[in-house]
């Protein structure tokens, strides 16, 4: 990578907004709701943030199996469920100022077959309308307090598609576009908006689809890394997402896409 390139990097992370430079995210003594918490890397953040002395509450479907966490059921595909949640959440914790929008679901889809429809209705309703109503239903809140942090969560693969979760792809490079929105939006109003733009990382869905993901911790050591850096980046971006985040502007994207494309190889039929 040139001088030139590495320069317009950097000056693209410090600056949030309007153009302001933030200050560094605490991430001890918050109260914290990370909606789709309740498995992978929702729950693992739900973690780092609990040991580092912030009251956490997960939410998410299936509450049942979670251990050791405060939970709340959340469908975020259901406004209703939305509201109840966020009644909930606020009546035990007047005091919560930091939002996580995390739920996410990763289909894999065949184009050349039109029922792969219904996958694309379920990653729309879920990664992108599920993180728009969970952010509408705290924005109010989070506006009373005049500070507070929203963490949405995009993916490498919003930047660089991976052909095989086409709608997924899409879903969050729109969840990316809002995110760039909802901080000018919310500029000057003391809440500060990050996003989180993981590689991939292991979990247990992922270890399947791909054995080169990265590790949980690793993963999670370099991202508490970078949200309590000064001043916190405004795109959490570790260093494995780094080639995916820069793609386009590395000049690197056809060929990755390419590459990327193989794994339609393995849809029945071709
Ligand atoms: N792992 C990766 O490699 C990777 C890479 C890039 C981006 N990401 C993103 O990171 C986020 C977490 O992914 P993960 O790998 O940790 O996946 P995961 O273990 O499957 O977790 C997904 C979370 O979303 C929740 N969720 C799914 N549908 C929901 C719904 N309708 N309402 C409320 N919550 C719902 C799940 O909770 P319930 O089942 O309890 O509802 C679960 O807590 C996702 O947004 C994903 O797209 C992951």
């Amino acid at each position: 990578m040139d001088a030139c390139r590495r320069s317009s990097r950097e000056t693209i992370r410090p600056v949030v907004g309007d153009g302001q430079v933030r200050k560094h995210m605490d991430i001890s003594g918050r109260t914290v709701l990370i909606v789709g918490g309740t498995t992978g890397i929702g729950r693992a953040l739900a973690q780092r943030f609990v040991d580092a002395g912030s009251t956490v509450v997960v939410g998410g479907r299936n509450i049942e199996q979670v251990d050791g966490v405060e939970t709340v059921r959340i469908d975020v595909t259901d406004a209703a469920s939305v509201a109840q949640a966020r009644d909930e959440v606020l009546a035990e914790h007047p005091d919560l100022d930091v939002v996580v929008t995390m739920s996410g679901v990763m289909l894999t889809e065949d184009l050349r077959d039109p029922d792969h429809i219904a996958q694309a209705e379920t990653t729309i309703s879920v990664n992108l309308l599920g993180t728009i109503r969970v952010i509408d239903a705290f924005t109010p809140h989070l506006l009373g307090r005049g500070e507070g942090d929203i963490i949405t969560v995009s993916s490498g693969i919003g930047f660089l598609p991976f052909p095989l979760m086409a709608t997924y792809g899409a879903s969050k490079a729109a969840v990316h576009s809002y995110t760039e929105s909802l901080r000018a939006h919310l500029a000057g109003t003391g809440i500060a908006v990050t996003e989180l733009i993981p590689p991939a990382v292991a979990n247990a869905g992922q270890e399947k689809l791909n054995p080169n993901a990265l590790p949980m911790g690793d993963f999670l050591d370099e991202v508490i890394g970078l949200l309590t850096q000064n001043p916190t980046p405004k795109e959490i971006v570790v260093e494995r997402a780094k080639p995916l985040r820069w793609a386009e502007h590395d000049d690197t994207y056809q060929e990755l896409l390419a590459a990327r494309s193989q794994s339609l190889s393995n849809l029945p039929g071709r």
